[in-house]
């Protein structure tokens, strides 16, 4: 999907950098910035200034407990709720552009693609992560995706370009999200609800708060709230490394310190929930 790429310098579009060269390699825009199509397959359209730290976003011990927790298909109901929500809301578009923003290692976006191929329906999708490992890890998983490592503040894509965006368990960013959204573009947020891994969180903290990440206040200046849906399963866990990877990859785990993460893997069966919503928004 190189044709909806911008240079993330000057905002032009990016073109292939010569006309024969399949696949492509190189891509510049008319004021002679050029980038290389990665080893891997990816585009880094990240610029260094736009960088805080010199690895931005999640690390590659993140990236492999996410793949690994994430290759059990113990979410795969989630990936199921988004692709029969995108696979209807775009109906009645030939060919849709995707957008997976923060796709992380790209279950997800992954599983999205593969649901395209099984209907028989043609899409583009790209999708886009500030993080190197797990963009990386993302090339492995399909390679008729376009992945970018970018930022999701300064999305590298030309204006309106795509009809559909997905935001899975990442920060919202609503203007740039709106600027690459074609009028009437559709987004699709994908968030935990109260009860989400409450099980896990218990286990965690002394006093477990109910999240309050609702997107409707944060986007409702540039997006029209279209309706939600609730997505609740339980799932069992009764494998250290399982329990390890999914402690790892969320925020929670994070914080543990190893002696508490050590003794917390000694828990030997565990029932968690999954609450999920799927919040859907119209570009105003
Ligand atoms: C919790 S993970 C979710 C990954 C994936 N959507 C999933 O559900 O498996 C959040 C992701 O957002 C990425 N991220 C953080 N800041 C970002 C930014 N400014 N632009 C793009 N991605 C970002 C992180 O690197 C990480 O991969
Ligand atoms: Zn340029």
């Amino acid at each position: 999907m190189i044709s909806v790429l911008r240079c993330p310098v000057c905002s032009h579009p990016l073109q292939p950098a010569s006309a024969d060269n399949t696949p492509i390699r190189v891509v510049s825009c008319i004021n002679g910035h050029s980038f290389d199509r990665a080893r891997q397959g990816y585009w880094n359209l990240l610029l260094p200034q736009r960088k805080r730290s010199k690895a931005p976003g999640d690390n590659e011990a993140m990236v492999q407990a996410r793949k690994g927790f994430l290759d059990r298909h113990r979410f795969h109901p989630i990936a199921s709720a988004i692709n029969a929500q995108i696979l209807q809301l775009s109906q009645r578009t030939d060919h849709p552009v995707i957008l997976d923003l923060g796709c992380g290692e790209g279950y997800y976006t992954d599983q999205l693609c593969k649901a395209f191929t099984e209907a028989e329906r043609l899409s583009s999708i790209v999708g886009l992560d500030i993080s190197k490992a797990a963009i990386r890890q993302a090339c492995k998983r399909n390679k008729s995706i376009t992945w970018l490592v970018a930022t999701a503040a300064d999305i590298p894509l030309q204006a309106q370009s795509v009809d559909i965006a997905t935001l899975i368990f990442a920060r919202l960013l609503p203007e740039p999200t709106a600027q690459v959204l074609r009028k009437d573009g559709l987004f699709l947020v994908v968030w935990p609800g109260p009860d989400h891994l409450r099980e896990l969180r218990e286990l965690i903290y002394t006093d477990v708060r109910d999240s309050d990440l609702n997107p409707d206040i944060q986007l409702q200046e540039l997006f029209e709230p279209m309706g939600e849906e609730a997505l609740r399963f339980r799932f069992h866990i009764s494998d250290t490394a399982e329990l390890s990877d999914l402690l790892m990859m969320t925020p929670h785990g994070q914080r543990l310190s190893l002696e508490r993460r050590n003794a917390l893997l000694q828990t030997e069966h565990l029932e968690i929930q999954a609450d999920i919503r799927l919040s859907l928004y119209k570009k105003r």
